[in-house]
């Protein structure tokens, strides 16, 4: 048995403790669309939190890994106040990962991992071609102290897209798991 203080390890050590156990978690794979560059990333910090009003929270690290420059995800939603929020079918588990690179900012994820995309509403961000449960949003606000390198992001649900069956995959640590059933579940 062991009591850990989060005060004294690493914020390393505190992601994988977290990341492994707090599980499993869906993935929010985020379209956005920002200065005609059309940008893809997932995000495993991703919950409902509030059907009155319809709300999903996704939380987004403010700078790109290794470079001081904020996360493309993070800069668009800012600016446009927009994100379509895919969920990620098992099938496309692999291409997701692939997006979760760092890449320019003047450089799509669609076009360097070959990800077709799919208008479903004039107004959003396009949806990943495949996804079969998309959340067309708008940023509702954030929650942001100085302290913070990972900011919560609330955005507002205004359209839901729904195609035929769907098997979301799940986000394990830093692996993934397919969901399975139980019993009176
Ligand atoms: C499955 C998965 C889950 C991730 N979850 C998060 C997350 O919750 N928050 C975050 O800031 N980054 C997360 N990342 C890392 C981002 O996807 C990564 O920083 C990406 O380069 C951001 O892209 P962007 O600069 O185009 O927004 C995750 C990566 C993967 C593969």
């Amino acid at each position: 048995m062991q009591i850990i203080d989060f005060e004294k390890i690493e914020s390393v050590e505190r992601y994988k403790l977290m990341a492994g156990n707090i599980i499993p978690r869906p993935v929010a794979w985020i379209v956005t669309e920002n200065e005609g560059i059309i940008n893809i990333a997932p995000f495993s910090y991703f919950t409902g939190v509030s059907s009155v009003p319809p709300l999903l929270m996704v939380s987004i690290g403010r700078e790109k890994k290794g470079i001081n420059e904020p996360k493309d995800t993070f800069k668009n939603i800012k600016e446009t106040k927009k994100a379509s929020v895919c969920l990620v079918p098992i099938e496309l588990t692999e291409k997701m990962d692939k997006t979760g690179e760092v890449l320019p900012h003047n450089i799509s994820e669609a076009e360097k991992f070959g990800i077709e995309l799919q208008r479903i509403d004039e107004n959003f961000p396009p949806i990943v071609k495949g996804c079969k449960r998309a959340f067309l949003t708008k940023l509702y606000g954030t929650f942001e102290n100085e302290e913070m390198a990972t900011i919560p992001f609330f955005l507002r649900i205004n359209k839901m897209y729904i195609e035929g069956e769907f098997e979301p995959v799940a986000r394990v640590g830093k692996g993934y798991a397919r969901l399975c059933e139980m019993e009176n579940g």
